[in-house]
């Protein structure tokens, strides 16, 4: 396995042995972490530019720590200090940094520009959230799903809330790809579009596993291991939060829904939470959470892509 010089701007351009060799890479990072006294600095002399047009904690912090950890050197550029698209054309902006960074982590909010990054650049390229995919997001879920459960074969992920939004994308797709179950419950105007649906189904059938999605969020959460949600009201969306809060209040994750799920399913968010309203705050707080093991894992799994695609780790290791 060799993934050097590679961008990650979907899973969907991974494949099952990938993504499940860097959930078990991350797995071993965050031993390595825990353990090792002395932290290895595989990524001295490397360098990370950072474009952040959105807000961010816990990827920002992700991807800072887990570079400078290993000895590399991450530049935080916010779309407020750099002339991104405006005074001067992202190809350029692109081949830029490409001259002076070893790689490059984009959050934002369209998809083409993370695309236009990696294809102007020519260094790899890390989506940290766009509007339709959140790619290592879906690594941190998996990794911590893998850590509940002891293994991904036969694991089912209920997901309620938002359908159509970049979380739930991310996560249908990884999903689909390396056979694991995922069912969405959410109102049909929040559905994803029938049209991915149709080609993630088909995927994870190959696999072994299904696509269910259904406006009912008990029949979404019967016999499976991981409740999740999301914010109603993502990023860039705001003037939608009225008409969100009345169609996704019967989706809210509560005492009642998890019980439906069954007495070992743990609840998973990907955080930032709006508490009371996507999630009450007894589930959160609760002990089926898991949502900071999660948040925790964003940088063990990020880290097991940077070093990774940077080609400075050892694929047996
Ligand atoms: N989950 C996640 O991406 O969090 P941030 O928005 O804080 O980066
Ligand atoms: N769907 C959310 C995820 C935040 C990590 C958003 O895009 O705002």
């Amino acid at each position: 396995m060799n993934l050097t010089g590679r961008s990650l701007l979907t899973l969907a351009d991974y494949s099952r042995t990938e993504i499940e060799y860097l959930v078990d890479l991350s797995i071993r990072l965050k031993q390595e972490w825990q353990t090792q006294a002395l932290r290895p600095r595989r990524l001295e002399g490397y360098t990370l530019a950072m474009i952040f047009e959105k807000l961010s904690t816990r990827t920002r912090s992700a991807f800072e720590t887990a570079f400078g950890e290993e000895g590399g050197l991450p530049v935080f550029l916010s779309k407020q200090d750099i002339h991104l698209g405006s005074k001067e054309d992202l190809a350029d902006t692109a081949r830029v940094l490409g001259r002076m960074y070893d790689c490059i982590q984009f959050r934002g909010f369209s998809q083409a520009t993370v695309e236009a990054l990696a294809k102007w650049s020519g260094v790899p390229v890390y989506n940290g959230l766009t509007d339709d995919f959140h790619p290592t997001q879906a690594l941190a879920d998996l990794m911590t799903l893998k850590e509940c459960r002891g293994s991904l074969d036969g694991a089912h992920i209920a997901y309620v809330g938002d359908g159509r939004n970049n979380v739930a994308r991310s996560l249908l797709v990884a999903c689909a790809r390396i056979g694991v179950t995922m069912s969405v419950g959410a109102p049909a105007e929040l559905s994803p579009d029938p049209a991915f649906v149709a080609t993630c189904a088909a995927e994870a059938h190959r696999n072994g596993a299904r696509v269910d999605v259904t406006t009912d969020p008990v029949a979404a959460v019967r016999g499976a291991d991981a409740v999740y949600t999301d914010v109603w009201v993502s990023m860039g969306e705001e003037s939608e939060a009225a008409r969100r809060a009345q169609i996704l209040s019967p989706y809210r994750v509560t005492t009642d829904l998890m019980r439906s799920a069954g007495s070992d399913a743990v609840f998973l968010h990907c955080l930032p939470a709006v508490k009371g309203q996507e999630v009450t705050v007894d589930v959160f707080e609760g002990p089926a959470s898991r949502v900071f093991d999660q948040a925790e894992n964003r940088k063990h799994t990020i880290k097991a892509v940077l070093l990774s695609t940077l080609g400075r780790i050892d694929a047996q290791q």
